[in-house]
């Protein structure tokens, strides 16, 4: 009989055991009287030594790179001053490749296609292929690990998960970036956040959060734009700015603790990003204010190359040079009026700047967005005025505020420019499995 399948990964190092595994091979390296491969599954990565009749078999003989392979054998501990992976390797007695699980060696092979010289773009039109490399399967899983972290460190606050939808009649964020399409007979578009749905369940659900995609027709090519993102949105109830503030670092903290918890994830953390470390608390916080005065006694000028000036943007450049400068997670809190959303609560001590957070991170900058909200109806109504949105369509949102309003806060976290900045990536576009953004739709 067959002796126990068994992944890769830590769980499969009962030395002296017969186990048989499925995978595909790495690599190879073929000697006179040995063969060795590594061979991958997604849960770790295994040594295995084919010797004697094998090693000299036709398939063993002309193995090629990510064919895919099933393997019984003896585990056993590499001999001293050998290395392998979890410092373990198998020793093959039987093996199976059916002819369909042959890679195409030579010209066709992966490794030939997906060299460290291949254009940018290529490797994106290969990205199916490329997310089989160590380092682009390593951001996927971490991925994978800190959207699960999020699930239960909301649970833990006890927020609990809801699913708005994705095609909607409103907007959040400018229609500037709005992706319009025909939905049966009337006009509609892809959401740029859920927040405003969100606010609705807060009555009746308590504290919620979703992770759900947002859409940006974003036209430029930067870094750390996508047409299509992960989105981790919060919305609570009753409670103040400071609040709001402090949940935020609570919740950033508790995703890296529970995400480095698990040893696998930690190494891939620190495999991609060695110089990792946790952010301290308190984070720093400046207001809008103050970073224009930074900005300007450190000669960053704005977009117009000019001094930065109370009520300017703080482009993306100007922004990525102070947060790296500073070199640790910056709440950059209080920005004017006139450049955040309609929906932003004003601050009663000075009317001209709105209780809203921007999370700034080094090397990616701001990777969150947030504010307390308008809660008064006649206030909403002439911040849809001022930015010429007709009140009508979001009705829904106006009886918020009609029937029983509360002081309540909420944010967005991109999810790929958290990871950008966790695991180091230059973009955006390496974090998430397959990009979209201005130009690219495919694979
Ligand atoms: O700052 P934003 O636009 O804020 C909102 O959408 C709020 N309504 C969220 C809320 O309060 N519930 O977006 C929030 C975050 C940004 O900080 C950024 O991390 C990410 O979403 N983001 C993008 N990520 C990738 N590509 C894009 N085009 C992004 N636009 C925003
Ligand atoms: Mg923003």
């Amino acid at each position: 009989t067959d002796p126990a399948k068994v992944k890769l990964g830590n769980g499969a190092d009962v030395k002296g055991t017969r186990v048989r595994v499925f995978g595909r091979v790495h690599r190879e390296r073929k000697q006179k009287e040995l063969v060795f491969i590594t061979l991958r599954d997604g849960y770790g990565f295994m040594q295995v030594i084919f010797s004697g009749i094998l090693a000299k078999s036709y398939d063993i003989l002309t193995l090629t790179r990510e064919t895919s392979i099933e393997v019984l054998g003896e585990l056993r501990e590499v001999p001293p001053g050998a290395k392998a992976p979890n410092n373990r390797e198998l020793h093959a007695d039987y093996f199976r490749i059916h002819d369909i699980w042959k890679a195409a060696g030579g010209e066709e092979a992966i490794t030939n296609r997906v060299s460290k010289d291949t254009e940018h773009a290529t490797l994106l039109d290969l990205r199916h292929l490329t997310l089989r490399g160590e380092h682009a399967s390593k951001v996927i899983i971490v991925r994978d690990a800190v959207e699960y972290a999020f699930n239960q460190v909301y649970r833990e606050l006890r927020l609990r998960k809801v699913s708005p939808p994705a095609l909607v009649q409103t907007q959040v964020e400018g229609g500037a970036t709005l992706f319009k399409f025909h939905y049966y007979n009337e006009e509609a578009f892809l959401t740029q956040s859920s927040q405003l749905y969100l606010e609705t369940c807060l009555p009746s659900m308590g504290d919620v959060y979703c992770i759900e995609k947002s859409f940006r027709a974003e036209k430029s090519l930067t870094r750390r734009h996508l047409a299509e993102y992960t989105h981790i949105e919060a919305e609570l109830d009753f409670i103040t700015f400071d609040d709001l503030l402090d949940h935020l670092e609570l919740v950033m903290c508790r995703v890296l603790e529970v995400t480095m918890a698990d040893p696998v994830i930690k190494q891939y953390i620190i495999d991609l990003n060695p110089e990792f470390q946790m952010p301290e608390r308190p984070f720093k916080r400046m207001k809008y204010s103050e970073a224009i005065d930074w900005l300007v006694e450190h000669n960053i000028p704005n977009e117009d190359g000019e001094p930065h000036n109370f009520g300017d943007d703080i482009a993306e450049a100007a922004e990525r040079r102070m947060t790296d400068i500073i070199n640790r997670p910056i709440f950059l809190t209080h920005f004017p009026v006139e450049i955040k959303a309609f929906y932003m609560q004003k601050d009663k001590e000075d009317l001209r700047v709105t209780e809203s957070v921007d999370c700034l991170m080094p090397g990616v900058g701001e990777i969150v967005g947030g504010s307390m909200r308008m809660d008064n109806n006649e206030e909403l109504l002439a911040a849809f005025a001022r930015e010429n949105i007709d009140p009508s369509a979001y009705y829904w949102y106006t009886d918020q505020r009609k029937y029983g309003s509360s002081p309540h806060g909420g944010y967005g976290l991109g999810l790929e420019r958290f990871l950008a900045w966790l695991c180091k990536q230059h973009t955006v576009r390496d974090c998430c499995l397959y990009p979209r953004y201005f130009g690219r739709c495919k694979p």
